[in-house]
């Protein structure tokens, strides 16, 4: 079957998730937004107030943060890269998603990555990375290296949480090192298009 279908019909199925208690308090399952027909995968952690309410992942304050910084690279998050979280539903008052809730989760995630067979995966904030990858280093140790298993790329950077509560543009501060990494994206992105 055609990719775009079988993306819409998990979907449908997910956003009747009610495999973990984050179900009894969500107003929506935030499935992702973006293009599925593309290289790059970007994962938070899970929807904040915004997105609960309007069911996109990544619409509030760190989301337009997050879109302005792969703008500044030439990258159009909407056009070029899909974008998920770890967790679908808002954990309440912005907790961090406990492990059975990543658990249980994480299956909707694996699912849309085999779909979407991205070649690049970008890794906002520590959670992303732990749960995903299982690598507990703090994330300013991490960001701006490249990571490579099955076959994709992967490129942890901050939270745009943490970018937003650390504002400084100037140069070695982490707005300025996120830039950067960006930038390896939109390189090994056009790597790949050759
Ligand atoms: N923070 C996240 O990690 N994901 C969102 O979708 C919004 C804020």
């Amino acid at each position: 079957m055609n990719k775009i279908l079988d993306f819409e019909k998990l979907k449908k199925v997910c956003l009747d998730c009610k495999q973990c208690n984050l179900s009894k308090t969500r107003t929506n399952v935030v499935f992702g937004r973006g293009n599925p027909n593309t290289k790059i995968f970007v994962i938070g952690e899970g929807p904040g107030h915004n997105e609960d309410i309007e069911g996109l992942a990544f619409v509030g304050r760190a989301g337009k943060l997050l879109d302005a910084a792969f703008q500044s690279v030439g990258i159009d998050t909407n056009k070029d890269c899909y974008i998920s979280n770890i967790v679908k539903c808002r954990p309440p008052n912005n907790r961090k998603p406990l492990n059975e809730e990543i658990q249980s989760c994480s299956s909707w995630l694996n699912q849309q990555i085999n779909l979407i067979n991205p070649r690049i995966i970008v890794l906002a904030g520590s959670t992303a990375v732990e749960s995903y990858l299982h690598i507990k280093e703090p994330i300013s140790k991490i960001r701006g290296k490249w990571i490579e298993r099955d076959g994709r790329k992967f490129m942890p950077i901050f939270h745009p949480s943490y970018l937003l509560r650390n504002p400084s543009k100037e140069k070695g501060k982490p707005k300025w090192l996120t830039w950067k990494d960006l930038k390896l994206v939109k390189t090994e992105l056009e790597a790949l298009k050759k």
